[in-house]
């Protein structure tokens, strides 16, 4: 594994900290008096998720699903599978889709259909990152931490080719060396 790399950070783990809280203070909110299942997409949401639900102060019970896509490393194509599905019934309930980021929109177009054939009661979705200006499906999130550029960004849970989920910013990648 490589670590020659050109890295800029675009938001650091504070402003991310003060985000984070400030989004599960909205939804929390928004669902008081009632119950959540928070369902995270995989890889990219999961230290989101981690953050996100341990300030959400109404009940949650939560799911993953993992989605593959056949685009390559930076560039979705819109095809989309599921590798994983719930294991947890929606119908009746409200759901909290966690993204990481919203790009073209494809992916998570694809899955709100899904999940909306399952009849769930309020269905909402909440994504850290949203890079509009390359949106190709009509998808606007419920919750957004972050408007950002179209920069190719890692960390956090987001990765180039799986690597760099670990950093604690999030930086764009400028380059792979
Ligand atoms: P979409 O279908 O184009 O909206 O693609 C969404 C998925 O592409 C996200 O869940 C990410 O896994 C990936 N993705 C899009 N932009 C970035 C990025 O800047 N960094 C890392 N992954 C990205
Ligand atoms: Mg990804």
């Amino acid at each position: 594994m490589g670590l020659n790399y050109d890295m800029e950070v675009l938001l650091s783990r504070k402003q991310i900290e003060y985000k984070v809280h400030e989004l599960a203070q909205a939804i929390s909110r928004d669902f008081a008096g009632e119950e959540l299942v928070v369902v995270g997409i995989l890889k990219g949401a999961f230290i989101f998720m981690a953050d996100l639900v341990r300030w959400i102060t109404v009940p949650v019970k939560l799911d993953f699903m993992d989605m593959s896509s056949y685009g390559s490393s930076t560039q979705s194509s819109g095809e989309v599978r599921i590798l994983k599905d719930l294991e947890t019934s929606i119908a009746g309930r409200n759901v909290l889709v966690v993204e990481d980021i919203v790009d073209t929109g494809l992916t998570l177009k694809y899955i709100v259909d899904i999940l909306n054939q399952r009849h769930p009661l309020k269905l909402r979705i909440c994504t850290l990152l949203d890079k509009p200006s390359r949106r190709k499906a009509d998808m606007t999130p419920d919750y957004c931490g972050f408007v950002i550029p179209d920069y190719f960004v890692v960390g956090y849970g987001l990765d180039y080719d799986d690597k760099y989920r670990n950093f604690q910013d999030i930086c764009i990648l400028k380059q792979e060396v």
